[in-house]
């Protein structure tokens, strides 16, 4: 039976269990949110014992030289002894600065971090409760903008949005970790078309690229398409229509599936891409959102010749058990 050491005391695994698992089931709080090796919410540091490297592929080099793993992904062999700590040394004091509502639906919180993190616009962290909760969520701010700004989707039984939407105040202590994720905008190819495709919080990201690539210089066309249910679904639109209008080679595109108006395009998000840019060939996209939504556009794009090396999904995966997504999540 693997056994493992933490705060001083031994926790036994049954067979096949995670480090994650073990430790819940045993009275352990451990930050985690996806289960699914996606949101590195779980992160744990071994300080002796042997790590499977499932539970280490996905990490940085220095994450993973530093004994770093995911205790989610980690189901060490029958007879592994591990001694572990959490992941304190890679999070950052934070408070809430504002909680506002975007739409009826998309609360953005902002947050002032006691040290500057090191980040790209449309990355993520995890968000982390007092007691250990934690959510992931995409970043949509700039660094040079001081606070982080994350969208955060109201969920029915979502405990962290429910907390952030009911009872957080500005002022409350929380804290990052992070960030991860390689979907941000690179620089190098100044006169590439981009297309920037999401639906719901999957803005988040996509809002902080765009105006990531436009404060680069980026010369070439690019599209962002944000899609809804409804028109009550979009937000941010007047903050984009302005970015429109100050910037020629920004085109935004808000789409619903039923209401569309003059405005606003009515179809499958798909479609609406297909409309604008129907031989996206040398373009670049970025993808954001719900699994199979991304999944889906992604393998239209490439069907209509978007190369795969230009192809950057950020899939959302829902919290386990409770359904909140990761990412924006
Ligand atoms: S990576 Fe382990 S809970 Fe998300």
């Amino acid at each position: 039976m693997a056994t493992v050491k933490h705060a001083s005391r031994w926790y036994p695994l049954e067979p096949e269990e995670s480090v994650l698992d073990g430790l819940l089931r045993q009275g352990v709080a451990v930050p985690h949110a996806c289960r699914a090796g996606a949101c590195q919410s779980c992160l744990m540091r071994a300080t002796s014992g042997d790590v499977p490297e499932a539970a280490r592929v996905s990490l940085k080099d220095t994450l993973r030289a530093q004994g770093y793993f995911l205790a989610c992904m980690c189901r060490p062999s029958a007879d592994a002894v591990l001694e572990v700590s959490g992941a304190d040394a890679l999070r950052v004091p934070a408070r809430i600065a504002s909680l506002d509502l975007l739409s009826p639906s998309v609360l953005r919180v902002r947050l002032s971090t006691d040290a500057p993190l090191d980040y790209r616009a449309g990355q993520y962290v995890s968000l982390l409760r007092a007691d250990g909760l934690a959510r992931s969520y995409s970043l949509a701010s700039l660094p040079r903008e001081g606070l982080l700004e994350l969208h955060v989707r109201l969920v029915a039984g979502g405990e962290m949005s429910g907390w952030l939407a009911r009872e957080a105040r500005v002022g409350d202590a929380v804290s990052v970790q992070g960030p991860a994720g390689s979907c941000f905008y690179v620089e190098g190819r100044p006169e590439q078309s981009l297309i920037l495709a999401g639906a719901g919080t999957g803005l988040a990201p996509l809002y902080g690229i765009a105006r990531d690539a436009l404060e680069a210089g980026h010369q070439g066309p690019l599209w962002l398409f944000h899609g809804a249910r409804t028109p009550e679904g979009l937000y941010l639109t007047r903050e984009l229509r302005e970015l429109a209008e100050q910037y020629a080679g920004f085109h935004y595109r808000p789409s619903v599936l039923t209401g569309g108006s003059r405005d606003v395009s009515e179809g499958a998000l798909d479609a609406v891409i297909r409309a604008e840019c129907p031989k996206p060939v040398g373009f670049r996209a970025w993808l954001c959102g719900d699994a199979d939504l991304v999944l889906s556009l992604r393998k239209k794009l490439f069907l209509s010749g978007l190369s795969l090396k230009d192809l950057h999904a950020d899939v959302f995966l829902p919290s386990t058990p409770r359904v909140e997504a990761v990412g924006a999540r």
